[in-house]
């Protein structure tokens, strides 16, 4: 059995994304060779130790990540999950990604297993504050009900991910008849643990990466390109296949 195949069928679609969606918007990705965890050190910079240790400089590297989404735009890869998320009823979207740009680009539904970077939250009573004051480099931005440190609302290494997200999100792997994974190395669990929970509970999957991973072996086909490119093609395909009017 084909993708092609697949497609005129299929009735329910889960997509995991990672980093790679999102490179061909100009947003670096983590493992690559000029990837982020190339140029800094995770330990460093993406736990909640290295934050209480040193909150100053957690929050610059958020800062400098933030700077970069203020100047980027969705891709075809995104605007191609969005058109999806419209024509198949059935359809969920989990994705690693920080970034924002699912939501960007049209999809209304995103399980954000790794949180937000645009939002950020009270590490003591937990309120919301989405636009930290960041305006003095040499202070951490500061809760303005109890004083307690601002923590950008991502998962970092050693956390627990939202729990209720990521059910939802295996759910649907569980479910779906087609599972797309799309630009990530597919090395930090248990988000890459989807891949297989779909294919164990009988549905055909897909893997879309500029090169091989470590779980390529696993799926029913590794279409090897930029999901910029491929993704449209499958979307339109879809299209076609449900005699949606463009
Ligand atoms: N199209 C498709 N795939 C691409 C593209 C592209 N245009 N560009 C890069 N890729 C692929 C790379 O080949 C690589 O396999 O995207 C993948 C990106 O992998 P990572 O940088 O490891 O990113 P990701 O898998 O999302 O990382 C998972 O690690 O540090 C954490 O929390 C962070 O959510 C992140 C998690």
């Amino acid at each position: 059995m084909e993708l092609s195949a697949i497609l005129q069928r299929t009735r329910s679609i889960c997509v995991l994304t990672g980093a790679g969606i999102s490179a061909e918007s100009g947003v670096p990705t983590f493992r690559s060779v000029d990837g982020l965890w190339n140029k800094f050190r995770p330990e460093q910079l993406a736990n909640f130790g290295a934050f209480i240790r040193d909150p100053k400089l957690v929050w610059e590297w958020y800062n400098y990540r933030r700077k970069i989404l203020e100047t980027v735009n969705p891709n075809p890869g995104h605007i191609a999950i969005a058109r999806m998320e419209e024509m198949v009823h059935d359809f969920t979207l989990a994705t690693q990604n920080v970034d924002n740009l699912h939501r960007r680009a049209g999809n209304k539904r995103v399980l954000e297993l790794h949180g937000n970077i645009t939002q950020s939250h009270c590490i003591d009573c937990g309120t919301r504050d989405d636009r930290p004051d960041c305006s003095d480099e040499n202070k951490t931005p500061r809760c303005k009900s109890c004083g307690g440190l601002i923590r950008p609302a991502v998962v970092w290494f050693g956390e627990m991910l939202p729990q209720d997200v990521f059910e939802e999100a295996k759910r649907a792997a569980q479910r779906c008849d087609l599972f797309l994974s799309v630009g990530t190395s597919a090395l930090v669990y248990p988000a890459a643990s989807l891949p297989m929970a779909a294919k164990q509970a009988g549905a055909y999957t897909v893997e879309i990466n500029i090169e091989r991973t470590e779980q390529s072996g696993m799926f029913d086909e590794t279409l090897l390109g930029r999901a910029g490119e491929i993704l449209p093609l499958i979307a339109d395909s879809i299209q076609l296949n449900k005699g949606v009017k463009a």
